[in-house]
Parts: structure tokens; C-alpha cells; sequence
């Protein structure tokens, strides 16, 4: 088994090479390299990430690896074709079809699997390798081999949600990032990112779906004791659009900067479920608010977020510390 799995790298390294080739240096590769120019991603980065184009043909991987002996059976293992059943025979084609191709290293450096971006719109937008006996997508963050020096040295890890914004943030000079592969992260990679890291901060997009998961990551994170930051960009936003848009500087000042701790993300979250404009709700958010606080382990974080509550709402911080002191109370 570990022959096979040693032939499965060997073809998706081989993959990986044929589909960078394809986007630097052919004609085939046009459409892409127009498509990554428009979005600012440099040859540098190309190079670095080793992107690549699998061609629009069902044919095009499966006769290169054939013709350098690999069987299509452990091709299709591997993640790299797909099958179809034609009058009882099994016929074997190209999974990744006319996408831009993000390789995805394990902790070595070995490619052991894609994500597959479609030029245009369509559905899936991101195809990505199956599960296969080189690659489960849950022990795996993209771009992990390439940041570990950079995050263990700095402690910190910023997590994200995609492979472009990993990408954009490596172009403005933010190599300590990950992402997740099209899944929510999971205790195992929370696990290995605790192992490198005190710090993650959470960086994932500003869309409902994005603010679900980061809700989830961060319970995740904190099971495993990592210090958790939250930072948050303007609404509809992605940290890739974000760093296009207002610059690399900008997102270092304005957005990781002003990541916010645990307690203020959870007191961030409870406010829109409320109308502060409204009294009544003002009071509910706030009896809520407060709960929350009640939770902190430290007495003085309990008093640093009362004061930003006191501040915020115009509240005197005695009513708000009695109250802290009814909460804890009623929770024995
Ligand atoms: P997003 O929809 O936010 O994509 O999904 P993105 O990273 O911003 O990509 P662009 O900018 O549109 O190119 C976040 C991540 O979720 C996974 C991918 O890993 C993607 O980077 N995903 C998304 C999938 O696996 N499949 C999909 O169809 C969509
Ligand atoms: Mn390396
Ligand atoms: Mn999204
Ligand atoms: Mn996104
Ligand atoms: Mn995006």
C-alpha cells in the first residue's frame, strides 16, 4: 500500500507539473493567464503557488500519465480522473477540466492534491480532489508547508477561508496565512495549528455563510486553547477583495490590526440580533451582553468589556457590575 501511495504522489507531482506548464508556457494556457492577470495575481505568485490550467479536454492528463505507465485505476484513486460506466466498461477521464488548478502540499512539500477553479461562473466553482489515501481534506490547511516558519516564529496564524485570499495576502507581504479546503475546519486542523501557534486569527469573509463558520472555528480553536482573534471586513467583502481594493497596508492597519478578542466578537454577533435603537431590545441586548461577560475566567476582563459597555450605552458602571453580580448568581 505504501508502493501505491508513493505511484499516487509520483502522478499528482507529475500533474501538478504538467498543469503549471500548461499555464506558463503554451498556448492552451492563454485564457488562464488572462483570467489570473485580471485578477492581479502575479507571475511571482504563480510561480510560488505552482498554479496551474487543466485544459477543457477529457483526455488530456490520462494519455500523458498513461504514457508514462501509471494505470488508470490508481490514477482515479489518486483523485486525478473520474469514471463513467459506457455499455458495462468503466471508462476513465480528466477530473479537473478548464479550471485553474491550486496545488495543495502536505507537510513535506509533496502535492497531494487540487483545488480546481472554474474561468467563469458555473457550478462547482471550486472542484477539489476527493478524499484519497495521500489526502483527507480535514488534516490538511492549504499553504501550511510554506507559512510554518513564518507563523512559529511570529506565533500567530491568520486563517482564512480561500485559496485567493491566501494568495493575495502572500502578494502584500503576509506569508503567515491558511486556509481551509472547502470545508469547516476541523479538530484535527485545529489540533495542528495549535502545534505551531498561541495565536489564529480568524480572517474569513463577510458574508453570512463566512460569519456561521468563523462562529464554529473559533469554538474549535478555543477547545484547543489557542488565543482567538476575529477580524472582520466591511460587509460583502472578501480578504482577497479587500486587499485588491484598499491595499495590503490597509488590511494589515485596518483589518488584522483591529482583530477582535473572543469577547468582543460574541458582544459584536449578540448586537445584531437586537434593534439598539429600540429601548426594550436595548435592555435585552444588554442584560445578554452582560451574561456573557459573566462567563470570563479573569475578573479584570470582566471589568475591562463592563467599562466598554458602560462606555458604549452610557450606563453607569455600578449598575452594570451589580448586575454582572446578579448574572453569576442566578448561573449557580
Ligand atoms: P468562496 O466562495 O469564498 O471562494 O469559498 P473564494 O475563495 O473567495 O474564491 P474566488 O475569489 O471566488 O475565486 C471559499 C473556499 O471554499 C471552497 C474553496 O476552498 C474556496 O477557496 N469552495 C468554494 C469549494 O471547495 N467549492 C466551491 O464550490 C466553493
Ligand atoms: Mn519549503
Ligand atoms: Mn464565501
Ligand atoms: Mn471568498
Ligand atoms: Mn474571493
Amino acid at each position: 500500500a505504501e508502493a501505491e501511495r508513493a505511484q499516487m504522489r509520483k502522478a499528482t507531482d507529475l500533474a501538478a507539473k504538467l498543469y503549471h506548464h500548461v499555464l506558463v508556457a503554451t498556448p492552451y494556457g492563454e485564457k488562464a493567464r488572462q483570467y489570473l492577470a485580471k485578477r492581479d495575481v502575479s507571475p511571482e505568485a504563480i510561480k510560488e503557488f505552482q498554479l496551474g490550467y487543466a485544459p477543457a479536454s477529457f483526455q488530456f492528463l490520462l494519455s500523458f500519465l498513461k504514457r508514462r505507465g501509471f494505470q488508470e485505476e490508481l490514477l482515479e484513486k489518486a483523485g486525478l480522473l473520474s469514471t463513467r460506466q459506457e455499455a458495462g466498461v468503466t471508462k476513465y477521464y480528466d477530473r479537473f477540466r478548464d479550471r485553474i488548478m491550486f496545488p495543495i502540499l502536505d507537510s513535506q512539500g509533496r502535492v497531494i492534491a487540487f483545488g480546481g477553479r472554474l474561468l467563469g461562473d458555473g457550478r462547482p466553482k471550486y472542484l477539489n480532489s476527493p478524499e484519497t489515501p495521500i489526502f483527507s481534506k480535514g488534516n490538511h490547511l492549504f499553504n501550511l508547508h510554506r507559512a510554518r516558519s513564518h507563523i512559529r516564529k511570529e506565533q500567530q496564524a491568520i486563517l482564512f477561508e480561500g485559496y485567493m485570499d491566501v494568495i493575495s495576502a502572500w502578494q502584500a507581504g503576509i506569508p503567515g496565512c491558511v486556509a481551509t479546503l472547502g470545508t469547516s475546519l476541523t479538530d484535527d486542523q485545529a489540533r495542528v495549528l495549535k502545534r505551531n501557534v498561541e495565536t489564529v486569527i480568524l480572517c474569513y469573509d463577510s458574508d453570512q455563510a463566512g460569519q456561521n463558520a468563523a462562529a464554529r472555528a473559533l469554538e474549535l480553536l478555543r477547545k484547543q486553547e489557542c488565543t482567538v482573534k476575529v477580524a472582520q471586513m466591511p460587509l460583502g467583502l472578501d480578504p482577497d477583495d479587500y486587499i485588491r481594493r484598499f491595499g495590503g497596508t490597509a488590511f494589515k492597519e485596518e483589518v488584522l490590526s483591529a482583530a477582535l478578542s473572543l469577547t468582543a466578537f460574541k458582544l459584536e454577533s449578540l448586537k445584531r440580533n437586537y434593534n439598539l435603537q429600540d429601548e426594550d431590545e436595548r435592555m435585552k441586548y444588554l442584560v445578554e451582553a452582560v451574561a456573557a461577560v459573566a462567563e470570563l475566567p479573569l475578573v479584570i476582563e470582566q471589568d475591562h468589556y463592563l467599562r466598554r459597555l458602560a462606555e458604549e450605552f452610557g450606563l453607569s458602571l455600578d449598575a452594570l457590575k451589580e448586575d454582572l453580580r446578579r448574572a453569576k448568581k442566578r448561573k449557580k
